[in-house]
């Protein structure tokens, strides 16, 4: 196992991004989630390629770029250039799922797939093959400081199990009221990507959140 921690920026001051992004190197966070929201698939708006571009000269992280937007295959080849490294959209967004995915990878990107919490692991059934990562939604998408939804813990323990039946490796992240103090139960269910944005970012000390997370961490690696 190989837990990583993802910082979400969009807890971050929007005025000192490049700063909150360095203070999240400095800690030792692994990757930076951007949440992308259009609007549309989700009402809040917020951060498009030149943010992420700008972003991309302040970090050597690898951006971790979540599309919570309604057409996503028309944004993915934007936030390539832009220097995303990995690339996830949600299944409900999509009616060509597999299509899109091959456009990630083919670009030479981690190609993932976001769930919300309504949606049925299943779905993503045929497409196991075709992907890097899954975020897994423990909020509904829209905005940061929401409380963990606790059924998420038993969708991701079903999901790690679909996984490891078909022998595949496929790394699960969690995104959404991600606290230090609940997070031991979702690694044991099977995530292996925290994203964590209100508790890094709204804490006293981001660099100790960050820190104490890793250390959480450490406890499941090796
Ligand atoms: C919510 C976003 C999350 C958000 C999580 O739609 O996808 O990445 O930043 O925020 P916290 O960690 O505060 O729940
Ligand atoms: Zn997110």
């Amino acid at each position: 196992m190989n837990v990583l921690i993802a910082p979400s920026i969009l807890s971050a001051d929007f005025g000192k991004l490049a700063e909150a992004v360095a203070l999240a190197e400095r800690a030792g966070a692994d990757l930076i989630h951007i949440d992308v929201m259009d609007g549309h698939f989700v009402p809040n708006l917020t951060i498009g390629p030149p943010v992420v571009a700008a972003l991309r000269k302040a970090t050597r992280l690898p951006l971790d770029v979540h599309l919570m937007v309604e057409d996503p295959r028309a944004l993915v080849p934007l936030f390539h250039e832009a220097g995303a490294d990995w690339i996830s959209l949600h299944v409900e967004a999509t009616a060509h799922l597999h299509k899109d995915l091959s456009l990630i990878r083919s670009l030479g990107r981690k190609a993932g797939v976001a769930l919300n919490p309504g949606t049925p692991v299943h779905l993503l059934d045929e497409v196991l093959g075709e992907l890097d990562y899954i975020l897994v939604m423990s909020v509904d998408p829209g905005w940061g400081g929401q409380s963990f939804i606790p059924s998420s813990l038993e969708k991701i323990r079903g999901l790690r199990d679909r996984i490891r039946a078909r022998g595949l490796d496929i790394p699960i992240e969690v995104d959404g009221g991600l606290k230090i103090d609940n997070v031991g139960p979702v690694i044991e269910a099977g995530m292996e990507i925290i994203v964590a944005g209100s508790a890094v970012f709204e804490a006293p000390d981001p660099a100790g959140a960050v820190r104490e997370l890793k250390r959480i961490a450490a406890m499941y690696n090796g």
